[in-house]
């Protein structure tokens, strides 16, 4: 007994320091399910009970463990979101594209694996890491005004700060401008990816440069706005100039769309840098890139991913191995997305960075072609490790991060063969839409 007082003695101690801890509570799934299996007689309720509805679009279930167990650990992922965001009136849901292959149709899934927000009569695409933090962050940004209002010299400090999103910034005479209104209509279009902001002031407006119903165009890392010609602007002006210039010179890979980005490769090939932000190379080494980047934005085939090695901690020993770099250093490569065989420019660790010219060199070599994947890979073929290689190779394909959705699919295919003859699909096509429309 005594022993037992003593045991319990130092945890009593700890209990006001326990109730100190309370406001730092991290949610765990209740266990409650939350998540509707979304199918022909549901989701039209489902969209009209929710302000906003996520959707998660997968494969049949198959026989592999492995696929299997993936997608119960995405469910798990929804149904956190869901019980974490379920004052926020949103609703959770998960298609699955042979059994709902109608609904699927009728909602416009497209792609396995990616999870589809609909908010009034939009849909968004969020291609971006399966993670309930992550999807957490990106539907709470969805549920926010698509156009921040600037209103004073503290907000524009805020707004000059975020180089590494693609911002556009407007300045209109009230909010009940028509042009302001157009400008709102675009930013629901590119919310919650591209950031706009507005301002109704005239003294914010001309810190910025900006005169009545212009629209300032920021690219990422660069130092000077581009002004969206032609103002006053429609919606549709708006959404053409911005879908023509979104790709950046220098963007940084991001959890919310990474998917998105990779898929959205150069020719096959993405030239890519690793650094860190924290580290003081890391940092000296993306300084040099901006410029780089800065001095040839007008290179319409140059767009660098700037990979901060930190938001990514899972992936840095795949990277690691796949791509045989050292991710403490700053590395700048090209990744030939189709096999993720890449090349990397020498930094030897004892010599200082490249400089500017000397980047401006290598990533000219890697566009003309001189410096490239495939040329590399006859050397390895003489080389003495050739063995190595091979294996490499092999367990690269297994964790490309691309790729993994593709051989995920190849897996459905093959069993979806089997029960090709499921009728359910066929049956309802009768009842259609008026099943359900409460
Ligand atoms: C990328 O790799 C694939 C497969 O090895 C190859 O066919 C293709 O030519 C490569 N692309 C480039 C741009 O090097």
């Amino acid at each position: 007994m005594l022993s037992l007082y003593l045991f319990l003695l130092p945890c009593l101690s700890l209990l006001p320091l326990a109730a100190a801890a309370k406001g730092l509570e991290f949610p765990q799934y209740d266990g409650k399910d939350r998540v509707l299996d979304i199918n022909d007689r549901n989701y039209k309720k489902a969209l009209k009970k929710h302000t906003m509805v996520c959707m998660f679009y997968h494969g049949p279930m198959s026989d592999s463990k492995e696929l299997q167990n993936k997608l119960q650990m995405t469910e798990l992922v929804l149904e956190l979101a869901a019980q974490v965001m379920e004052e926020k009136d949103i609703g959770f849901g998960m298609v699955d594209s042979h059994k709902d292959a109608k609904v699927a149709k009728k909602l416009g899934l497209e792609e396995e694996g990616s999870v589809y927000v609909f908010k009034a009569d939009r849909v968004i695409e969020f291609d971006g890491l399966l993670s309930a933090n992550i999807l957490v962050e990106f539907l709470l940004d969805l549920l926010e005004e698509p156009v921040e209002v600037l209103e004073n010299a503290l907000e524009l400090k805020a707004f000059d700060r975020m180089e590494e999103d693609i911002r556009l910034v407007g300045y209109f005479k009230s909010e009940e401008s028509e042009h302001y209104d157009a400008f709102k209509e675009a930013a629901e279009q590119f919310q919650p990816y591209i950031k706009f902001f507005a301002t109704f002031e005239k003294s914010v407006a001309k810190e910025l440069t900006l005169k009545m119903n212009e629209v300032d165009f920021y690219e990422p890392f660069m130092e000077e706005p581009v002004t969206i010609p032609g103002k006053p602007h429609s919606e549709e002006e708006l959404v053409e100039f911005i879908t023509e210039h979104r790709r950046p010179t220098l963007r940084k890979l991001r959890p919310e769309d990474m998917f998105e980005t990779w898929e959205d490769d150069i020719d096959g090939i993405h030239i890519v840098a690793f650094a860190e932000e924290e580290d003081p190379d890391g940092f000296e080494f993306l300084e040099i890139l901006k410029e780089v980047a800065r001095d040839n934005t007008h290179l319409p085939g140059l767009s660098i991913i700037w990979i901060d090695p930190d938001d990514f901690p899972l992936l840095i020993p795949y990277w690691e191995k796949t791509f045989k770099v050292d991710l403490f250093r700053p590395q700048l490569g090209v990744i030939n997305v189709t096999d993720a065989d890449s090349v990397w420019m020498e930094m030897d660790d004892e010599e200082d960075l490249p400089t500017a010219p000397e980047l401006e060199d290598w990533i000219e070599d890697v566009l003309s072609g001189k410096i490239n994947t495939e040329d590399d890979d006859d050397d390895d073929e003489e080389d003495d490790d050739e063995d190595d290689e091979d294996d490499d190779d092999e367990d690269s394909d297994d964790n490309n991060i691309e790729e993994d959705d593709d051989d995920e699919e190849d897996d459905d295919d093959d069993d979806d063969d089997d029960d090709d003859d499921d009728d359910e699909d066929d049956d309802e096509d009768e009842d259609d839409d008026e099943d359900d429309d409460e």
